[in-house]
């Protein structure tokens, strides 16, 4: 496992809220359009996780993307996907969608059961200014092709995106480095590994509770990690069971101008991505 010397500390707990999409689907909006700066290149993060179908039933239905990336993970339930340029999947308990929204499409996202437990993630990326307006880009990847590892403390870590403790993960970007992976901890586990001390990054704790840094961090809250030069990894702990994802990437440092499905750097572009959903040109 990587030695992290001088790892990171929390700098604040963010705790999720509750919101309505889609066509009435319940959810968690734990990154939310306020943290868009401090967490840059990432834009939102949704939780999902009901066994009541009223909550998750309705999913959701035709709508637009333009100028960023959807990263859906699953991890119980089964979601089917279509899109405008006549792609279609099924998303099953361990998959990932990732989806480069690029100059726009429009699609659906509906579940497929009728009961049992719907549960996951939706992660949106930005994209750079250069790439806003590139040709739309989907892979789905089957849980049993994420690459992952288990550390000699018995952690198992999925690597979606970007390299941890050397494995390389399923998905690579040049210009926002991502790093996406799932760590699962057993009691009386530690587990860390490296990051770049530029890069913007966060843990969401979804099961038990994990020390990061001094810090214990309770199940359903979201850890900003601190920046800075001489940090050059994280740590965690767990005396009980514990499952968590950690997200991080480097900085755009560009503007960021959203309107709901459209995230682009200026509002005389968003005009535009209005104009061209509306009049049948973005899909
Ligand atoms: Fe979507």
């Amino acid at each position: 496992m990587e030695k992290t010397n001088h790892p990171r500390q929390v700098e604040s707990i963010v705790v999720g809220r509750a919101t309505t999409d889609g066509a009435g689907v319940n959810l968690t909006r734990v990154l939310t359009q306020p943290f868009q700066k401090r967490l840059d290149p990432f834009l939102m993060l949704d939780v999902f996780k009901s066994d009541k179908p009223e909550d998750y039933i309705a999913g959701f239905p035709d709508h637009p993307h333009r100028g960023f990336e959807t990263v859906t993970y699953m991890l119980a339930g089964r979601m089917r996907h279509r899109d405008s340029a006549g792609h279609e999947g099924l998303l099953q308990s361990g998959d990932v969608q990732w989806m480069t929204a690029g100059r726009g499409v429009i699609h659906s996202e509906i579940p497929e059961q009728e009961s049992g437990v719907m549960e996951g993630f939706q992660l949106w990326l930005n994209l750079p200014s250069k790439m806003k307006m590139t040709e739309p880009w989907y892979r789905d990847i089957r849980g049993e092709d994420i690459p992952s590892y288990v550390t000699k403390d018995g952690v198992r870590v999925k690597v979606i995106a970007g390299t941890s403790n050397g494995i390389e993960g399923a998905v690579k970007r040049d210009d926002t480095e991502p790093v996406f992976i799932d760590i699962d901890l057993p009691s009386s586990s530690v587990f860390s590994t490296s990051l770049s001390s530029a890069h913007n990054a966060f843990i969401y704790v979804y099961r038990g509770q994990a020390k990061i840094g001094d810090q214990l961090v309770a199940e359903g809250r979201m850890a900003i990690l601190g920046n800075g030069p001489d940090f050059d990894g994280v740590s965690m702990e767990a005396g009980e069971p514990a499952r968590a994802i950690l997200v991080a990437g480097k900085p755009l440092n560009e503007p960021i101008v959203q309107y709901g499905p459209f995230v682009m750097n200026t509002q005389a572009e968003i005009y535009q991505a209005i104009g061209d959903f509306r009049e049948g040109r973005l899909g």
